[in-house]
């Protein structure tokens, strides 16, 4: 297709995660190797960057039973339901598993013909725990209950065992287990204190399981792995999603609009790249809102981009949901970078000086800034830096 070397189909796609993610494959690749040699991965990039494609497609290659959630799913605040993580972390590895021994039989056939015995293991497996199963065509349910005296809490040690005894039980040398914006986990220890310590010790025994983990708190997730105190040290290899750099982000432009039809002038995707910086979710936020042009000329991308930033709805609501979510002295630190043009030093800030460590640690935690030489911070999101400026 087309005349270049490496041409992949590649249509703007914005927000759900893409099938064919553009160049990334040696990440994927690295993806792969890791979980087939059961070394636990770290995914580690910033929002929008293209961390849960990767993932996905790796998940996609590898043959053996696998399972994906993002803890995202089970935040409430700063609350996270441990619970209902745990019911569909259970949910996900049972069905999987089931369809990957008997692939060719629906979920209640394999229920049917092993019956008793299959949920008598299950229950053995995860046994303290009160559980209810609901099995349809396609997966078995399975619900936690921690009314049962004890409660919940005695019972997670043996629902962390439950990837491993599956292996054991049914011959599986590998199963991947895929836990997205791991960071969040964290606020289970508000109701299950220790949690990271109690996952590690499990973790670590587990030789038919392959655990990656990922997140955009970049920074946080570091602490996780490479700090001394913390639980994961040393734990993780962590495989880096980066921004595209100007070669990739100009030749993805490129191969995008020539195969959505549409006629382009270089130096038009040129501008369009720099300003974007390498961040593939806004470069094809970009790409979808410039298919409204009849040629994608240097006009057409100054004002599409304008537009993306002073009057875009969409754009705007998700800057300022994430702008909302952080700390005082975050929001302060971000604004008065962004009003510096995106980077800069502190100088001149109204905030005392603890308050701009803290603000500047929570920011270089989740992934918003990079320090760039001593006293020296960068906003990582043009978008954010643009739109945060006019907000
Ligand atoms: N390799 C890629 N090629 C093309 N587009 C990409 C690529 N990676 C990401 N994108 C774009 O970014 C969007 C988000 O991708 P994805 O969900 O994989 O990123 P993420 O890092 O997991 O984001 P989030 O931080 O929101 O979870 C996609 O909808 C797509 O627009
Ligand atoms: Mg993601």
């Amino acid at each position: 297709m087309g005349t270049h070397i490496l041409w992949v189909p590649m249509k703007f796609i914005f927000g759900k995660p893409v099938d064919e993610p553009f160049d990334r494959e040696s990440e994927i690749r690295q993806l792969v190797e890791m979980a087939n040699r059961r070394q636990p991965t770290a995914i580690v990039g910033v929002r929008r960057i293209g961390k849960t494609s990767v993932i996905l497609k790796g998940l996609k290659m590898i043959e053996t039973p696998k399972v994906y959630l993002s803890a995202e799913d089970f935040l409430e605040g700063k609350s996270f339901d441990l619970i209902s993580f745990l019911s569909l972390y259970s949910s996900l590895l049972i069905t999987n598993v089931m369809n990957y021994v008997e692939p060719k039989r629906k979920i209640p056939q394999i229920v049917k013909q092993k019956g008793k015995e299959l949920l008598e293991m299950l229950r053995e497996l995860i046994g303290y725990v009160k559980i209810s199963f609901n099995i349809n065509l396609v997966e078995v349910e399975v619900f936690l209950n921690s009314v049962k005296r004890g409660g919940i809490k005695e019972s997670i040690p043996q629902i962390l065992e439950l990837p491993q005894r599956l292996g054991e039980e049914f011959g599986i040398k590998n199963i991947v287990v895929a836990i997205d914006e791991f960071q969040y986990l964290r606020f289970a220890s508000q109701n299950y204190p220790g949690i990271f310590h109690l996952l590690r010790s499990k973790w670590q025994f587990h030789s038919r399981v392959s655990y990656v983990i990922s997140g955009s708190s970049v920074g946080l997730l570091e602490k996780i792995f490479s700090s001394k105190k913390e639980p994961f040290y040393q734990f993780f290899f962590p495989i880096y999603v980066k921004q595209f750099d100007e070669n990739t982000s100009f030749s993805f432009l490129k191969q995008s609009f020539e195969e959505e039809g549409k006629e382009y002038d270089d130096n038009a995707l040129l501008f369009a790249m720099k300003e974007l910086d390498g961040i593939p979710a806004w470069l094809n936020y970009f790409g979808l809102k410039s298919l409204q042009c009849d040629k994608v000329t240097l006009e057409c991308v100054k004002k599409t981009i304008e537009d993306m930033i002073f009057n875009d709805p969409i754009v705007r609501r998700i800057v300022q949901e994430e702008y909302s979510k952080l700390g005082k002295n975050a929001k302060t630190i971000l604004k008065f970078l962004a009003e510096e043009g995106g980077r800069g030093d502190l100088k001149g800030i109204e905030l005392g000086k603890s308050s701009i460590n803290e603000g500047l640690k929570s920011l270089l935690d989740d992934g918003y800034i990079i320090r760039e030489e001593r006293g020296v911070y960068a906003i990582i999101d043009p978008i954010i830096a643009k739109v945060l400026k006019k907000l």
